[in-house]
């Protein structure tokens, strides 16, 4: 079994609580490894770290700070392989994906490489004569970063990245189902010879490390994937830490007409059952017109039961187990929810026969926009299809839900596309492409429930800085703005 401890001012320790937990691999139902039960004297003990090492990171300059970046990437690249493999063990879903997650950190450690040579600020001109304006990006100080397990090692890298590029120091607290991909992440830092102190791991529970980083008195910010609850707690809770919080959705894809139907099949089969539909972008709706509803369902049906379940590792899989036992009976409550509400059951919706925690891909037709599993996230294999008759009425369905992260639309009218662009609420709009596959250089978040602020691209740079203004007044009189200004017109 594997092994890890927290990671505090450059050294891996024991947690104080001298307590320990295993994580499971789902695949499996068996242990993957033990880590460290961190508590509020672990937090304390990180946070005081951050805070010695802040001066001088902060004090680095960004492009030095960015070899560092750069090294991450590059030792990322070469160890995908090995830890692709580590997260198939612990995370369940598929080496193509698992890869695809590395990819994802190697690419916005990448990124912010470049940033390093950026970080832009403003000039402006000036209301007064020799005066000069202009901004510049500083830091936050020490923040927290909360990460889920759908994407163990991308989602801290969209933190991570960022917020270290900026000159921030760093607590990470990643999700207890997958405290082994943190640890090998952190590793992955510590070759690259970040400074002792400017990130610092602490695995353990949310009650015992989350609550205390969101309140702790001397961080100045928290980023946070996922649950809305906790996103709320988040929000009532971390006093005036800047917040930045990506909750997840109940993202659509909207199939009209005429729209190339087989290549809207490919998208609802990737959106909804990838990564086993446990991603926040993962399409749970299918909003279809009416004209095509039929051939459709039959056509999505037809392909949902040739999906392979089974070992991650295995090329021949097509789908992995959900992560833990928890999410197999959310999957099962929302199945009987919607056969309750009498949705129609077009095929899945049980467990499949085997250990660990598989779930069958299932599709519900005839699902009405209210029903329950049109509008809660369930986070499973599991696809609602709702038939409309226009486009207007699509977007009415789409936009009826509290989410507001990912959507898409299959048509071959660009009317229809840019009616579609303009008029859904969401963060993300997809055209003839699924509801998932957001790439690191572009802002990624959502609207209404999704949470607020952006990760990735320019905006993460945003999230984790704030802009210094400053006003060099060169004159060498007193000028007084707003009072000394000449009027123009007047003269
Ligand atoms: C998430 O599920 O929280 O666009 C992130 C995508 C991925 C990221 C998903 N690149 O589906």
């Amino acid at each position: 079994m594997r092994e890890g401890q927290l990671y505090i001012n450059g050294k891996f320790v024991n947690s104080n609580s001298r307590k320990t937990f295993v994580s499971l691999n789902p695949a499996t139902a068996k242990p993957f490894g033990i880590y460290q039960a961190g508590n509020k004297k672990d937090v304390d003990n990180a946070v005081k770290a951050a805070k010695k090492a802040l001066p001088s990171w902060k004090k680095t300059p960004a492009p030095k700070r960015a070899e560092i970046l750069f090294e991450v990437s590059s030792l990322l690249r070469k160890n995908k392989e090995k830890l692709a493999k580590i997260m198939v063990l612990e995370m369940g879903k598929i080496l193509k994906e698992t890869r695809g997650d590395v990819q994802e950190a190697i690419d916005i450690f990448e990124y912010m490489t470049g940033e390093g040579r950026r970080l832009f600020g403003h000039t402006a001109p000036s209301e007064l004569k020799n005066k000069f304006c202009l901004t510049f990006r500083i830091p936050l100080g020490i923040v927290g970063l909360i990460t889920p397990w759908n994407f163990p090692i991308a989602i801290p890298a969209w933190k991570l990245a960022p917020a270290l590029i900026c000159g921030n120091t760093c607590i990470f607290k990643p999700s207890s189902d997958t405290p082994g991909c943190a640890v090998e992440l952190i590793k992955i830092l510590e070759k690259a010879c970040i400074p002792k102190g400017v990130v610092n791991l602490i695995t353990g529970s949310a009650d015992d490390v989350g609550i205390q980083i969101i309140k702790h008195p001397n961080l100045n910010g928290i980023s946070f994937t996922g649950s809305v609850e906790t996103g709320e707690f988040i929000t009532a809770n971390a006093g005036l830490k800047k917040v930045g919080l990506e909750l997840g959705g109940k993202n659509a894809i909207i199939v009209m007409d005429d729209a190339d139907l087989d290549l809207a099949l490919d998208g609802i089969i990737w959106g909804a059952f990838g990564t086993t539909g446990q991603r926040c972008t993962a399409a749970s709706r299918v909003i279809v017109h009416k004209k095509v509803k039929k051939e459709l369902e039959e056509k999505l049906v037809k392909k949902a039961e040739k999906l392979r379940l089974g070992s991650g590792l295995k090329e021949t899989t097509d789908i992995g187990p959900l992560i833990n036992q928890k999410a197999v009976e959310k999957s099962e409550y929302y199945t009987n929810l919607g056969k309750k509400q009498k949705a129609k059951l077009l095929c899945g919706g049980q467990k499949a026969d085997m250990n660990g925690f598989f779930f069958r891909p299932t599709v519900f037709a005839n699902v009405k926009p209210k029903m329950r599993i049109a509008q809660e996230e369930i986070f499973g294999p599991i696809v609602s299809l709702i038939s409309v008759s226009n486009l207007n009425e699509a977007i009415k369905v789409c936009n009826s839900v509290k989410y507001g992260l990912s959507s898409a639309i299959y048509t071959n009218n660009i009317r229809n596309a840019m009616i579609a662009i303009n008029e859904i609420e969401a963060g993300i709009t997809y055209v003839n492409s699924s509801t998932i596959g957001a790439e690191v250089h572009l802002p990624f978040g959502g609207v209404k429930a999704t949470g607020h602020g952006r990760e990735a691209g320019w905006t993460a740079i945003e999230e984790f800085s704030e802009e210094k203004t400053v006003y060099i007044d060169y004159s060498g009189k007193l000028q007084r703005v707003q009072i000394d200004t000449v009027d123009v017109k007047k003269k």
